[in-house]
């Protein structure tokens, strides 16, 4: 039988389609959550391919665990070339918990139940604005952390894979020349650092953290060979910050937080900030209107707000924080970091 399906009904289903596709992504992200907790990317890696190889090695059941390996083809994470016989792709590649391009710790963190639960009470964020998690746990994420030094090491491990990249385009793209010391504001596991320091042998670093944050830096800066070069400090950036820097570098920390915080936080750096010293905040800059061009922005934000109370922010919100708190933005490179950006900022003559 041949069909012709009329123009107007065509894009019907595809538009059902794309619909049905977003309602079903939770559905990708658990599967992916299992293939994580199930280390599939290391078996397949290691040559177990089909279904009964994989479901012996993880104690799981063949016909259920090849149904999974189908979902995970389907979202582009393995391929089936023959039948019943799965391979990684390059994505897919990722979830090996020893590729140099791991994001495993960070697939589990953001798979965790934790912050699952939050996201089931997600409509408690919309409608009082405050941060589902902390309505469902009682207490701020990084109290939380702090209190579970497990889950802490895989959110620890998880940043520090999840900076790699960005972390060595800003080693390469910034001009770190007229610097001698450079001091990494929430610093976590240290993976700036470890590229800055790595790339520019002249530097000398400050990691600092809370004590939590600080916990794997050590392994990390050792790991780069940079240890000798880079003080590890823990401390809480709401009260001071480290002296004897002449680059602030803050990546990936204001959208944790509220205006009221990030303003706090600006102004402790600011307070403690020595003469002649620059700060350099890495990390989202959200466009004035929102599009489809890169989707995980928007994801972070609400993720922020559900999660953490904080908010990601556009150039001109970052530029009014940063006047509130006695700083003038002297340059702001969009992507200047992949799909970070960077703004360099001094005192206010
Ligand atoms: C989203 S992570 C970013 C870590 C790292 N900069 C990166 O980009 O991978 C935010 C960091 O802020 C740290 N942090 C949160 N509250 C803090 C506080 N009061 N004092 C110091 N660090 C804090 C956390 O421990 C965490 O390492």
């Amino acid at each position: 039988m041949t069909s012709t399906v009329p123009a107007t009904l065509a894009s019907k289903i595809r538009n059902r389609a794309a619909l049905i596709e977003i309602i079903g992504g939770y559905m990708a992200s658990q599967s992916l959550a299992l293939a994580a907790e199930l280390k599939l990317a290391d078996h397949i890696h290691d040559g177990r391919v089909t279904s009964a190889q994989l479901a012996e090695a993880t104690g799981t059941h063949a016909p259920s665990l090849h149904r999974l390996l189908r979902t995970l083809v389907a979202v582009g994470v393995l391929t089936e070339p023959t039948p019943g016989e799965f391979r990684l792709t390059e994505v897919g590649e990722q979830l090996r918990t020893d590729s140099p391009n791991s994001l495993w710790a960070f697939t589990r963190f953001f798979t965790n139940p934790t912050l699952f639960s939050s996201w089931q009470q997600a409509r408690h964020s919309i409608e009082t604005g405050e941060c589902a998690f902390d309505h469902v746990h009682g207490k701020n994420a990084y109290v939380h952390l702090a209190e579970h030094p497990e889950l802490s090491a895989l959110f620890n491990v998880a940043m520090g894979q999840e900076s790699r990249a960005s972390a060595q385009l800003v080693a390469d793209g910034y001009d770190f020349s007229g610097v001698r010391t450079v001091v990494d504001v929430g610093g976590g596991d240290g993976t700036l650092l470890a590229a800055i320091l790595g790339t520019h042998p002249h530097l000398r670093g400050v990691c600092f953290d809370s004590a939590a944050g600080v916990a794997e830096a050590a392994g990390v800066l050792a790991a780069a060979g940079v240890s000798e070069r880079c003080e590890i400090v823990a401390g809480d950036f709401f009260s001071s910050v480290p002296g004897g820097g002449d680059l602030y570098i803050i990546k990936s920390v204001f959208q944790d937080w509220d205006d009221e915080n990030a303003r706090k936080l600006l102004a402790t750096v600011r307070a403690h900030l020595p003469a002649g010293a620059t700060l350099l905040i890495v990390g989202s800059v959200l466009p004035d209107t929102a599009n489809t061009d890169n989707p995980v922005m928007f994801y972070t934000d609400i993720n922020m707000l559900v999660t953490a109370g904080g908010r990601e922010r556009t150039e001109s919100e970052f530029r009014s924080l940063l006047a509130d708190t006695g700083f003038t933005v002297e340059w702001c490179g969009h992507g200047a970091a992949g799909p970070l950006s960077l703004i360099k900022a001094v005192p206010a003559s």
